[in-house]
Order: C-alpha cells, then sequence, then structure tokens
C-alpha cells in the first residue's frame, strides 16, 4: 500500500530518493518522508517527514533545509494504516537517540503486545503507527549485537503481520555506509548500480537509474552499500537470487503528455491487447510456453478469486469456462472466500486474479488454496509479484505499468486472457469438444479486437455528452443482463471511484423487486445490451424505468435496435462476438467515468481514501 525506496552510492541522496517516491506516489500518498546519512554534520541522521502529497509537503521540506552532501538514505510514501496521516505519524521513525531510522510497508499485527514490552522497557513511542515498534526493536538489539544485520533479523523474530522494512544508521554510531533490510509478504527490490546500489518497494522508482533488478524473497534479508549487495536468511546464511533484466523503458511510467494517466491508459488498451496477444495466439492456434494446466479431467470445480475491478474480470470469465470447459466456475471475492470455508482440494482448480499480485486478500486465499492442494493459476500484471511467484502457474497480462488508481487497461487485458484461456482449455477436453466451434469462433475473432477498439476510442462524442448529463447527478443507476450485469458492476464502479457520484449497478429484471422505489424524475440509468438473447427482456426493462421519468443511455452493439429506440441516448460499442463484449463496454464506460470525473474537477488518478495496491486486509 505504500512505498519505499533507498539509496546509497554517489549520487544525491535526496534527489535519487525524491525521484523514487514520485513514481511510487501511487501506491499511497497520505505523507512522505527521507532519512539521510549527513556525514558532515554532527546531525547524523537528518529526518524531513510531512502530511500531504510530495510536492506540498516534502518537496517543501526538502528545499528548506539542507539536503546536499549526503550518499545515503531511505525514502517513503505512505497510506495509512495505523494512525492518522500527519507529521507525526510519516515514515521514516526513528529510535529515541535518532540512531538509527526505519520505513515499512504493510502491517505488523502484534504491535500492541509489542508496544507493551518495549515501553516496559523505557522506549518512548513519539507517533501511533504500528512501525515505531521496529525501530524500538531494533534500538535494543543493536545494544546487543552491535551489528544492523543481526539487530534487524532478531527484531523480525518477533514481528507478526506483513513487511517490507529498510533502516539506516547514524554514520555517527555505524562502521559502513549501509542499508539494512527485510520482507515478508510485501515486496522488496535490490536495484544493481556501478558503485551504488538501490532498494524499493516497486521497480519503477528505480528504473530511471538502473534495469538490473534482484527480487527478494519472503524471509530474506539485504544489506547493501555502494558496492556490495548480500541476501542472507535469518540465521545469516548467504544465498543468492536471480538477477533480472527489468524490460519497461521509464519512460513508459510516464504520463506521455496525457492530462491523467487514466486516460492514456485507456488509450493504450489496443497495443495492451496486441501485447497480451502476442506469441500466444497465431493463425488460431493457442500457445502458451510452456505452461502446465492440471489435468482438467480430475478438476470438478473451478473458483476464480480476486477484489474489485479483477473480481469482475472474473465475473466475466466463469460463464464462458463453465460452458466451455463444462465444469461449474464461479467467482469469488478475495476478502468473503477464506471465510466461509469453501470445499476445496486436488480437485479444485482456483484462478488468481490481480493486477498487482499483491493485493492482501487475494494472495491469503492462494496461500489457502495451496495449503489444500489445489491447482492454482495467477493472472497478474506484474512480473516477480508475490502472486505470481507462488501459483503453480502464472500467465501475465502484459498490459504495462499502470499507474492510475483505477484499472483499465489491465481489467480489459485480464478479460482477454482469460477469454483466450477458457477456448485453449475447453479445446482441450474430450467433453469440451461440442463447444469447440465457440471456441474457434472466439480465437478468430480475438486479432482484430484492438482494431475495433481503435475505433471506439476514436469517436467518444457519444460519451462526452452522456458524462456531461450524468456529472450533474449525485446518483445513477447500471443496468444490465447476464454479462452485461459483470459490465454494469464494473462500469458502476469505475464511475463511483474517480467521479465520487453515487452508482448502482442491478440486473436488470432485479430492480423492481426494491431498488426501483429510488427511480425518480430525471436519474440517470445506464442500460446495457449486447447479449442477442437478452435484448427483448432488457427493452422491456428500459421501458420500466422511463416510465417511471429516468433518463436512459443505452450501451449497445445495436445501435438501432430495440433497446436503443427506447432509451434517451445511446452510447455504440462495436459488433462484435457477445461472449467478448465486455472489452468494448469496459472500454466505453471507463471513458464515461472519465469524462465525468473531468467534468467535476476530480483527481483522477489518485482519487480519495484509495491506493493502486490494496496490501492490507
Ligand atoms: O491489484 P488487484 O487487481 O488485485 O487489485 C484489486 C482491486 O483493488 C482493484 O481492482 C480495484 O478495484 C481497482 N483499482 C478499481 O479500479
Amino acid at each position: 500500500m505504500c512505498g519505499l525506496v533507498g539509496y546509497v552510492g554517489w549520487r544525491d541522496a535526496a534527489e535519487v530518493l525524491l525521484a523514487g517516491l514520485r513514481r511510487l506516489e501511487y501506491r499511497g500518498y497520505d505523507s512522505a518522508g527521507v532519512a539521510l546519512a549527513d556525514e558532515e554534520s554532527e546531525i547524523g541522521l537528518r529526518v524531513l517527514k510531512k502530511a500531504g502529497n510530495i510536492d506540498d509537503g516534502l518537496e517543501k521540506l526538502l528545499k528548506n533545509g539542507s539536503s546536499n552532501g549526503s550518499h545515503l538514505g531511505i525514502g517513503h510514501t505512505r497510506w495509512a494504516t495505523h494512525g492518522e496521516p500527519n507529521d507525526r505519524n510519516a515514515h521514516p521513525h526513528t529510535d529515541c537517540p535518532d540512531e538509527l531510522a526505519l520505513v515499512h510497508n504493510g502491517i505488523i499485527e502484534n504491535h500492541q503486545s509489542l508496544r507493551k514490552w518495549l515501553s516496559g522497557l523505557g522506549h518512548e513511542f513519539t507517533s501511533d503507527v504500528d512501525t515505531e515498534v521496529i525501530c524500538h526493536l531494533m534500538e535494543h538489539y543493536l545494544q546487543d549485537e552491535g551489528d544492523l544485520s543481526q539487530a534487524l533479523a532478531r527484531s523480525c523474530e518477533h514481528l507478526e503481520g506483513a513487511y517490507a522494512v529498510a533502516v539506516v544508521q547514524s554514520p555517527l554510531g555505524a562502521n559502513e555506509r549501509e542499508i539494512v533490510a527485510a520482507r515478508k509478504d510485501s515486496l522488496l527490490v535490490v536495484g544493481l548500480g556501478d558503485d551504488e546500489n538501490f532498494l524499493a518497494s516497486d521497480v519503477p522508482a528505480i528504473l530511471p537509474y538502473t534495469r538490473r533488478v534482484m527480487y527478494l524473497e519472503n524471509g530474506d534479508f539485504v544489506r547493501l552499500t555502494a558496492d556490495d549487495v548480500t541476501v542472507f536468511r535469518s540465521d545469516g546464511r548467504r544465498v543468492d537470487r536471480p538477477v533480472t533484466e527489468v524490460q519497461w523503458d521509464p519512460v513508459q511510467a510516464q504520463r506521455d503528455g496525457y492530462p491523467h494517466f487514466m486516460l492514456k491508459e485507456i488509450e493504450e488498451q489496443p497495443a495492451a491487447w496486441e501485447s497480451a496477444l502476442r506469441g500466444r495466439l497465431s493463425g488460431g492456434e493457442v500457445d502458451l510456453q510452456g505452461l502446465q494446466f492440471p489435468a482438467l479431467e480430475d478438476i470438478e470445480h473451478i473458483y476464480f478469486v480476486a477484489c474489485g475491478t479483477s473480481y469482475h474480470a472474473g465475473m466475466a470469465a466463469a460463464p464462458l469456462w463453465e460452458r466451455l470447459l463444462q465444469i461449474p466456475a464461479s467467482a469469488e471475492i478475495g476478502s468473503e472466500f477464506r471465510y466461509r470455508q469453501p470445499l476445496l482440494g486436488e480437485d479444485t482448480l482456483v484462478v488468481f486474479i490481480s493486477q498487482s499480485g499483491e493485493t492482501a486478500d487475494t494472495l491469503a486465499s492462494l496461500d489457502l488454496a495451496i495449503e489444500e492442494n489445489c491447482p492454482t493459476i495467477c493472472v497478474t500484471n506484474v512480473v516477480g509479484s508475490s502472486m505470481a511467484r507462488r501459483a503453480d502457474n502464472v500467465i501475465y497480462t502484459q498490459a504495462g505499468p499502470e499507474i492510475s488508481v483505477a484499472s483499465t487497461k489491465t481489467y480489459t487485458t485480464q478479460l482477454l486472457i482469460l477469454f483466450l484461456l477458457a477456448c485453449h482449455l475447453g479445446r482441450q477436453l474430450p467433453h469440451g469438444q461440442q463447444h469447440s466451434e465457440t471456441c474457434d469462433r472466439l480465437l478468430a475473432a480475438m486479432p482484430s479486437l484492438s482494431d475495433l477498439e481503435r475505433q471506439l476510442l476514436n469517436d467518444t462524442t457519444e460519451i462526452g455528452s452522456a458524462a456531461e448529463r450524468i456529472a450533474d447527478w449525485e446518483d445513477s443507476f447500471f443496468i444490465g443482463r447476464g454479462l452485461d450485469y459483470v459490465s454494469a458492476l464494473e462500469g458502476q464502479l469505475k464511475l463511483k471511484e474517480i467521479s465520487y457520484i453515487h452508482a448502482e449497478a442491478y440486473p436488470a429484471g432485479e430492480l423492481k423487486h426494491g431498488t426501483m422505489a429510488l427511480i425518480e424524475e430525471g436519474v440517470p440509468v445506464v442500460a446495457i445490451s449486447t447479449q442477442p438473447q437478452l435484448r427483448d427482456k432488457m427493452a422491456s426493462n428500459v421501458e420500466e424505468v422511463r416510465a417511471r421519468g429516468a433518463w436512459v443511455v443505452a450501451v449497445t452493439d445495436q445501435p438501432e435496435g430495440e433497446v436503443a429506440r427506447r432509451s434517451d441516448a445511446v452510447i455504440p460499442v462495436p459488433d462484435s462476438e457477445p461472449e467478448l463484449s465486455p472489452l468494448f463496454v469496459g472500454t466505453a464506460l471507463q471513458v464515461l467515468a472519465y469524462r465525468a470525473a473531468v467534468l467535476r474537477d476530480c483527481p483522477i488518478d489518485k482519487p480519495r481514501n484509495l491506493a493502486k495496491s490494496v496490501t492490507v486486509e
């Protein structure tokens, strides 16, 4: 949820940290801070931190204070989980004599008992955050061990929960310029440079400086100096971690002149879909490059487990998988799945969907599935993410980095990959043969989807007009049937998330069982209709809400059809295979939400109260 960065080398550490934190600000932006080792002065460690975003807070502090001369430091951008988002609770945190400073991502679950114990030993706490217990544990063990690495290993023995933690020591007390760090259930990567090394919770933070990265494993500790990186386990045993060359270009993570990342990412969808299919689909044949899927003949149930938008991708995929594989399939919300004690075992295939690959509830569900010996597949956008590493099989969406909090291109590439997998697996099963024509039809349609998407994005006039109408209201409704209901769910989430307009999605036939009471004169209703067998029913549902005064905009692949005719406005989407329609409807509704949010002057890429990666349960 938060972002951390560390630097040791020859550059101005303050500059490197500030630039890195800016690139991580999408992970959390309640406050930001840095700790810089100041070798020239008697201060030792200079800690600068401030509530608010980087521009308004930390950057001003750095301009006012003297940050020059330091070549070692750590930084953090925070999304509050414990304690208010204020200066006091901002990271880095220090022990009392400011001998060491520390930044942390994650949650220490047993922080209260540790706080009590450490207070009893005389440690004084100055913040409300769980992280501070690690500072005092470090202080405690540093006295015994005299060595930062060992003190961190001893401290971590006490911690329950998730953490990526990085520590620096005042140069006045330290033998060497070093950063030590540890990870458990929170991502941490090392960037390797020449006479300099980097540490970060996410690769984009260090991409301007190096592409050579080392992903740390759970339970790893690392010690970085300017010319050395040592990875070790809690017993001190050294371990090697492979060095990966990251392909992402730093400019890919910039806005390219778009006013918002969200718009850039929406418009990147045609290219992202091509990238998702690249090397995987050619001449109607699917090649998943050596992925070893479980024997589907033995599978009795398929679950898709995910949160938020990724859950909607699972909902859209489940009916197609069920039909093509002839195996019951259902989508489950990550934060609910574990607690309802699902029947799991070797005959249950569980597919985890996550843009980040780090969402805590989805990750915990994956751990449960692994414990229960379920075969697992993970669909994610982030190479080397925790889910990617733990699942039996991983298939990457290859959408490129997504910075805006709202999922756009990662949602539609998830859909595409899940539809591709359904066709691929369906064709392999003896009892799936009855649907081989459907598989062939869908696979044949896939290569031209990106061009249809370009056409949709080339002319968004009707979407803009509908957005103007909706932006004036505080409430809205999204209705659809079957797959269109799933698109309605995703459309309302996007609208709420970035424009702050209250929106509710309903299966169109369900409105009259209660919610219809809320339909009043002028209220906007987005009615989605792309499923041929449900068009007549949808037309009646449109009639029902219009009769109560609703203003209806139809989102449909039949702009001359009955649903469109009975509506006040129409947003046309390409006429493709009905099973693939969530791709286009998803895009049209992203644009609708985006346009409404622009009209309402909302902070689109960083909606209030939200973060890109939700690594707390
Ligand atoms: O990284 P994940 O896909 O696991 O994230 C899950 C949700 O937090 C995410 O899909 C969220 O709902 C979207 N950012 C909303 O646009």
